[in-house]
């Protein structure tokens, strides 16, 4: 399928979750069933600015992972300038910017979900990310700030702009993302609005859902973030449904949680291995290993008891006697 002028093997896309969809994460997955586009979550442009090398962690191999696409969040024109000058070199598919991110810190900074109260500021930034992009650029928002945006405005901005593509995250910023049921209804008259691609997001949790959400919104494709957690078969019983109308239902236990998270540990030393990351690699390990090993309990007879173990080690020793513990 195509999305602007990027070609995607299916119209699958994992979504951008800071500290979540990492490298090792985007990798792991991808290992259950081919996913179209892959994204890199939010990084400042105020932090590349200030600390560049800060950030090598979250571009490193990325030229093995294409498509792929890395996003941006900021305010500042020049910052946002400089940024993609220091991104060139890296090898990826497509420049997001992020005009969702409901956090304090990023609406107090004008950025992220803020963009989407402030058309002007938005459009040009926009601006200068088409400009100055050497990749194709798209933008990830939400349906408004704290009510959904007037799309009359907003569909002249984005089909003007030069962007790609458009991914909407069915709710506003102020509803962060458990308040309110999503939008759908908003998504379809908005794919009917704009001249360019829409992926939907939001809330996509099984096959049946996508489904409807597809069908319902006539979006091009879909963007799933929590949903993959603890189920990283989900794209794959996605695409058996869509094709063959066959429910798999999501099964866990002990036996493949273990094969998941010895999965999670080759695609993790794969993924370090020549690494010259500025912070320890030990508790980069661990890190990625404890929070994988726990959402990979999902759905475990007396999986509480489980993720309290896991919860309360504190070096990737500690962790992997625990894990050796439970498969034992
Ligand atoms: C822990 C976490 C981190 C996130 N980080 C980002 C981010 O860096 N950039 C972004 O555009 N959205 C981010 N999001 C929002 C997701 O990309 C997605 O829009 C949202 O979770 C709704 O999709 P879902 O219901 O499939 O999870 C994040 C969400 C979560 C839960």
């Amino acid at each position: 399928m195509k999305l602007g002028t990027l070609k995607l093997e299916n119209n699958f896309v994992l979504a951008p979750m800071q500290n979540v969809t990492t490298g090792p994460y985007r990798r792991f997955c991808r290992n259950f069933y081919k996913i179209g586009l892959v994204c890199v979550p939010m990084i400042y442009t105020k932090g590349i600015v200030s600390s560049p090398k800060s950030f090598e962690h979250e571009l490193y191999k990325i030229e093995k992972e294409r498509p792929i696409s890395v996003q941006l969040i900021g305010s500042d024109p020049e910052a946002l300038k400089k940024s993609i000058e220091y991104l060139e070199s890296y090898k990826f598919d497509v420049l997001d910017i992020n005009a969702g991110c409901p956090s304090k810190r990023a609406i107090r900074a004008k950025q992220g979900g803020y963009l989407i109260d402030d058309f002007k500021k938005l459009k040009g930034l926009l601006e200068i990310a088409v400009k100055f992009s050497s990749r194709p650029v798209s933008l990830k928002t939400r349906t408004g700030f704290k009510k959904n945006f007037d799309l009359i405005t907003f569909k002249d901005i984005v089909n003007d702009s030069g962007i790609e593509f458009l991914t909407v995250h069915a709710r506003t910023v102020k509803d962060r993302s458990n308040i309110s049921a999503i939008d759908l209804d908003f998504i379809k008259i908005l794919k009917e609005s704009i001249s360019i691609p829409l992926i939907g997001n939001g809330d996509i949790i099984n096959p049946k859902f996508a489904k409807y959400f597809m069908d319902y919104t006539n979006v091009d494709a879909i963007m799933i973030g929590r949903g993959t957690l603890g189920n990283p078969e989900l794209f794959y019983q996605i695409y058996e449904y869509f094709t063959k109308g066959r429910e798999i239902p999501f099964i866990n236990n002990k036996t493949l949680m273990r094969e998941r998270v010895e999965l999670y540990k080759r695609v993790l030393d794969d993924f370090v291995d020549g690494t010259k990351f500025q912070f320890p690699l030990e508790e980069y390990k661990f890190i990625e290993l404890k929070r994988n090993s726990i959402w990979l309990t999902k759905n475990i007879k007396n999986s509480t008891d489980l993720r309290r173990k896991l919860s309360e080690t504190r070096n990737l020793r500690q962790l992997k006697l625990v894990l050796e513990d439970i498969f034992n």
